[in-house]
C-alpha cells in the first residue's frame, strides 16, 4: 500500500467512515449513536478554528442572495454534502434590530426546500418566516424579514423547514448563523461555533438513514464545527471570548463541557440571562443555542466536549429490540491558552435580560406528544403525534387571539425527550417535571423530558398569521411530530 493510500484511509477514518458506525444500525444501538469515529483527542484536525463568512446589513438593509446546493467542504475535504453559497454552514447574517433583511433563497437541490429564521420574532405571513411554502427545485424566491426595531439582540440561526425532508436537509448541510447585533460589549473577541453531525462516507456522500435511527434520532458519526472536525481555538490568557454556540445537530443533544477552564453562560436561545451564570455543563437540545464567556486562565490545552447524555429510551412503544438512546461523548474543540498576558477583561456583572411577559394568563392548554407503532408490534411504522394527530398544513389545530398571553403545559406521554419549539413567540419557562430550567428566561427550544412535561407562559401580543411548533429531533418532525397554531387578529 502506498503511503498516499494510507493517508487516505486516515481521512477517510476521521470522516466516522467505518463498520460500526454501520452496524450500529440493527444489533447494538443501546450504545451511544455517536461515538465511531469521534476520537477523544483534543485538536484531531490540528487546524485553526475557522468562522462562516459575515454578511452585515448596511442603513437597515441586508440583502443576500443563497443558493442552496450540492458539494462542500467538510472536515477537510470534498463532499457531495448541502450548503448555501458553497460553504456549510452558510454565511453568518448580522443584522440589527429594526432592519429589513431580504434573502433571496435559489434552489439548486434535486427537492423542494424553503427557510425558517429560528428564533427570530418575525412575522410568519406571506414572503417572511412562513413554514408552508416550499420552493421548488430549480426555482427561487424573495423572503423578507422585518426584525423589530425592539428585538433582543443575540444568537440566532437559519436552516430548511421543507416538512418531511427537514432532518435530511440540514445533516446534508444547510444551516447558517443569524446574529441580531448589540447588546452590552462582552469580550475581546467573539466567534461563531455552529455545531452538526453528519456521517459521509469514502467517497464524500452524506449516509443515508434507515427507519431505525429516524426513529431514535439520527446521530452523525461525524461532530463538526463551522464544518471542520476538532478545530483548534488559540485564546490568550486573561482574554475574555464570546462564543455563540448552536447546536445545529438534527438529533443529538449537546451537554457542554470545558474541563480545566470555567464555562459561563451569558445568553440563551438569544436572549441575555440577568447575568453571567458559571456552569459545570450547558446542555443544548437541538435548535438550543448559548452563549457563553470564557475566559482563559492556565496556559495548556483543553478539549470542548460533548459528554454523553441520555435522551429516554423506545421501551414501551411497541418497537421490537427497544433500548436507550444516548447522544455519545465527542470531541467538539480544543482551546489551547496561550500565555501571553493581555489586560485582563472582567465579565459584567448584569445583563440586560429581557423583562418576563406581562400580561396576565388569559387561557391555559394543554398538548401532548407521544410515540407508538402502527398496527402493533414490528418494524412497520412508528407513529409521532401531537394531539394523538400527525402534521397536517392545512388544519388549524391551536386557534389562538392575538394579545393574549396562554401558559402551555407540553406533556410528553413517551419514553424518549423530544425538545419542543415554537416558531415566531419565545416562550418562558415556568416549571418542568425535570426541573433545572432557569426560570423566567425566555427561549425557544424546550427539552421536554420523557414522561414529563413543561409548563410554559406564552406571549402572543404581536404577529397574527399561522405557524408551528415541533419536535426538535427534526426526523421526529418530519415524521409528523409537528402542530398548527393559527394566531387571529
Ligand atoms: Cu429550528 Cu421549526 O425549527
Ligand atoms: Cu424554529
Ligand atoms: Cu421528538
Amino acid at each position: 500500500m502506498t503511503s498516499s493510500r494510507l493517508s487516505r484511509r486516515r481521512a477517510l477514518g476521521l470522516l466516522g467512515v467505518g463498520t460500526a458506525s454501520v452496524a450500529a444500525g440493527v444489533a447494538g444501538w443501546s450504545l451511544g449513536l455517536g461515538a465511531p469515529g469521534t476520537p477523544v483527542s483534543p485538536g484531531a484536525s490540528g487546524r485553526p478554528l475557522t468562522e462562516p463568512a459575515e454578511i452585515t446589513s448596511r442603513g437597515g438593509l441586508l440583502r443576500v442572495r443563497l443558493s442552496a446546493a450540492p458539494g462542500v467542504r467538510l472536515a477537510g475535504r470534498d463532499t457531495t454534502a448541502w450548503g448555501y453559497n458553497g460553504t456549510s454552514p452558510g454565511p453568518t447574517l448580522r443584522v440589527q434590530p429594526g432592519d429589513v433583511l431580504r434573502v433571496r433563497l435559489v434552489n439548486h437541490l434535486d427537492q423542494p426546500t424553503n427557510l425558517h429564521t429560528h428564533g427570530v420574532h418575525v412575522a410568519p405571513r406571506g414572503n417572511g418566516d412562513n413554514q408552508f411554502l416550499a420552493i421548488e427545485p430549480g426555482t427561487g424566491f424573495d423572503y423578507e424579514f422585518r426584525i423589530p426595531p425592539d428585538h433582543p439582540a443575540g444568537t440566532f440561526w437559519y436552516h430548511p423547514h421543507h416538512h418531511g425532508t427537514v432532518a435530511d436537509q440540514i445533516f446534508a448541510g444547510l444551516v447558517g448563523a443569524l446574529i441580531v447585533d448589540g447588546g452590552p460589549p462582552l469580550g475581546t473577541r467573539e466567534r461563531v461555533l455552529l455545531i452538526t453531525d453528519t456521517t459521509v462516507d469514502s467517497a464524500g456522500h452524506v449516509a443515508t438513514v434507515d427507519a431505525m435511527r429516524r426513529i431514535m434520532g439520527r446521530e452523525g458519526g461525524l461532530v463538526l464545527v463551522n464544518g471542520q472536525h476538532q478545530p483548534v481555538i488559540t485564546a490568550a490568557s486573561g482574554a475574555l471570548e464570546r462564543w455563540r454556540v448552536i447546536n445545529g445537530c438534527t438529533s443529538r443533544v449537546l451537554a457542554l463541557r470545558l474541563p480545566g477552564q470555567r464555562l459561563t453562560q451569558a445568553a440563551l436561545d438569544g436572549r441575555f440571562l440577568p447575568a453571567p451564570v458559571t456552569r459545570a455543563r450547558v446542555v443544548l437540545a437541538p435548535g438550543n443555542r448559548a452563549d457563553l464567556l470564557i475566559q482563559p486562565t492556565e496556559p495548556g490545552r483543553y478539549a470542548l466536549l460533548a459528554e454523553p447524555y441520555n435522551r429516554g429510551s423506545t421501551m414501551g412503544t411497541g418497537m421490537m429490540g427497544g433500548g436507550s438512546v444516548t447522544s455519545g461523548r465527542v470531541t467538539l474543540a480544543a482551546l489551547v491558552v496561550t500565555g501571553l498576558s493581555t489586560s485582563p477583561a472582567r465579565l459584567p456583572a448584569v445583563l440586560p435580560a429581557p423583562s418576563a411577559p406581562a400580561g396576565s394568563v388569559s387561557r391555559r392548554r394543554q398538548v401532548t406528544f407521544a410515540m407508538g407503532m402502527r398496527g402493533g408490534m414490528g418494524m412497520g411504522g412508528m407513529r409521532f403525534t401531537i394531539d394523538g394527530r400527525t402534521f397536517e398544513p392545512t388544519r388549524d389545530d391551536q386557534v389562538i387571539r392575538l394579545g393574549t398571553t396562554e401558559e402551555w403545559t407540553v406533556v410528553n406521554d413517551s419514553p424518549m425527550d423530544h425538545p419542543f419549539h415554537l416558531h415566531v413567540w419565545p416562550v418562558q419557562v415556568r416549571a418542568t417535571s425535570g426541573g433545572g430550567f432557569p426560570s423566567g428566561v425566555q427561549r425557544d427550544v424546550v427539552l421536554v423530558p420523557a414522561r414529563g412535561w413543561a409548563r410554559l407562559r406564552i406571549p402572543f401580543t404581536d404577529y397574527s398569521g399561522r405557524s408551528v411548533f415541533h419536535c426538535h429531533i427534526l426526523d421526529h418532525e418530519d415524521a409528523g411530530m409537528m402542530a398548527t397554531v393559527h394566531v387571529r387578529g
